[in-house]
């Protein structure tokens, strides 16, 4: 088992670098499976969820080659209709091989996901589609089993009751553009990685139009050819390191952050009273203000606030001031990061999906566990701002969103190491 351990309490300052989106580089993976010839992905990031994506495309036959960021997937040996417990179970996103089989090979056998830290996540909307399109969906020995002799198009609604899915726009998507005729997709998910896949499929052949919008028109069952393909940043990223700007008082110079994709959480850390600013090569980010305020904050489908930054913005606002208050509407249970906060210091009381947040003079370092991918790096975050050291077990959640983050902090100035269990701690700077 590995460790983040951090001394904290350093100001930070320097440049640092966001890496490609891992949600938007996802699908794509699985929509390379939809091409006659090979597709490169370029400036993908080095994660374990990438690399558990290019086992199940190698579970189904494609060949799948990744180093230096760069991704080449070929499809030609994609066959197999069967996607293995023993992978999916790893990451929830496989089911997005689901689309791309059924609408090449008219047939998926997937391992249902199951729940994960941040409560219940249902796939309903994603076999909804499938079932509009005309396939007939079996659920069996904790598989989901989907047959289609044909796909056709359809005109459907996909919103659900906490509002439009990325995962079954992006999965029902795959599938259109090979069904017969047109397709009408209403209720879809507008959010920055499903924009990145219509650009994706577009460009292999596909006719998609309304990007961006909640209604798709897509004509079907054009050939589709492999691309070349750029992913564009990684905006969580982005304001995962915005925030631990803010949350240790400190200015530094983000390179790469797609502030187009970042409006709601660029205008929350102004109203908090951090100033971001252009700045040679990037945008600078100035936590050094001296006048921060509370908020609150309530999360919601793109462009409102991202529930993948609701985490860190509950570790800065432990440390502002005031009373703040949280609501959570996409997973109402994704809270599990308030009491491991409240193990460093912080006050966060959480009720029925809203945490209120009352300000505390300082946190202070403590051993803390990870309960998902976000919760890691708000703790981290935390751990920067804290008195002394903090110790963040479980730490393979972050490894699963966050390319060399460890590496991304220390070179603007955090004091924090990597370990594992077999190894003697390390002497950090005080
Ligand atoms: C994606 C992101 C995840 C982010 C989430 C919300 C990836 C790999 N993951 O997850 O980091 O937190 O978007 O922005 O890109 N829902 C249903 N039925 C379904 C599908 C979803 O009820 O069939 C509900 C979910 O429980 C949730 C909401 O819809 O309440 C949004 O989920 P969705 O957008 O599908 O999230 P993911 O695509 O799984």
């Amino acid at each position: 088992m590995e460790r983040i351990i951090i001394q904290g309490g350093r100001r930070l300052e320097g440049r640092v670098s966001v890496s490609g989106s891992k949600n938007a580089t996802l699908p794509l993976m699985a929509a390379a499976l939809l091409a006659d010839s090979p597709s490169v992905i370029t400036n993908v990031p080095e994660l374990r969820d990438i690399q558990t994506m290019a086992d199940v495309l190698r579970s189904l036959g494609a060949a799948v080659s990744f180093s230096a960021n760069t991704l080449t997937i070929d499809p030609a040996g994609f066959a197999n209709t069967e996607a293995p417990y023993d992978i999916v179970r790893k990451m929830r996103a496989s089911i997005y091989v689901m689309g791309p089989m059924l609408g090449r090979l008219h047939r998926a056998k997937v391992s249902l996901p199951g729940g994960c830290a941040i409560g219940p996540r249902p796939i309903d909307l994603h076999l909804k589609g499938f079932e509009a399109l005309g396939a007939r969906i079996q659920l069996e020995h904790g598989y989901v089993i989907a047959n289609a002799e044909s796909l056709r198009g359809a005109d459907f609604n996909l919103l659900g009751a906490s509002g439009s899915s990325v995962g079954a726009t992006c999965n029902v998507l795959m599938a259109a553009v090979m069904a017969e005729g047109e397709s009408v997709i209403h209720g879809a998910a507008c959010e920055p990685d499903v924009v990145e896949l219509i650009h994706f499929l577009s460009r292999m052949g596909a006719s998609i139009e309304g990007a961006g919008t909640s209604t798709l028109r897509i004509a079907g069952g054009k050939a589709l050819h492999g691309v070349e393909h750029r992913v564009i940043a990684d905006r969580i990223e982005a304001g995962t390191f915005m925030t631990a700007a803010a949350i240790t008082r400190s200015c530094i110079v983000i390179e790469n952050a797609p502030l187009h994709h970042m409006e709601a959480t660029t205008a929350k850390l102004a109203e908090i009273g951090v100033a971001i600013e252009p700045a040679d090569g990037g945008v600078a980010v100035r936590g050094d203000t001296g006048n921060f305020r509370p908020t609150s904050i309530t999360t919601g489908v793109y462009p409102g606030f991202a529930t993948d930054m609701q985490a860190q913005f509950m570790a800065l606002l432990a440390t502002v001031p005031g009373t703040s208050i949280i609501r959570e509407t996409i997973y109402v249970d994704r809270f599990m990061h308030a009491a491991e906060l409240n193990r460093m210091g912080a006050n966060i009381r959480v009720l029925s999906g809203v945490a209120t947040v009352e300000g505390v003079e300082r946190l202070s370092g403590a051993p803390v566990m990870a309960s998902d991918l976000r919760a890691s790096a708000a703790l981290v975050i935390a751990g920067l701002a804290a008195e002394g050291t903090t110790i963040v077990n479980r730490i393979y959640h972050i490894d699963r969103g966050y390319e060399h983050i460890e590496r991304k902090l220390r070179a603007v100035g955090a004091a924090i190491a990597r370990v594992s269990d077999a190894e003697p701690e390390p002497q950090l700077p005080e």
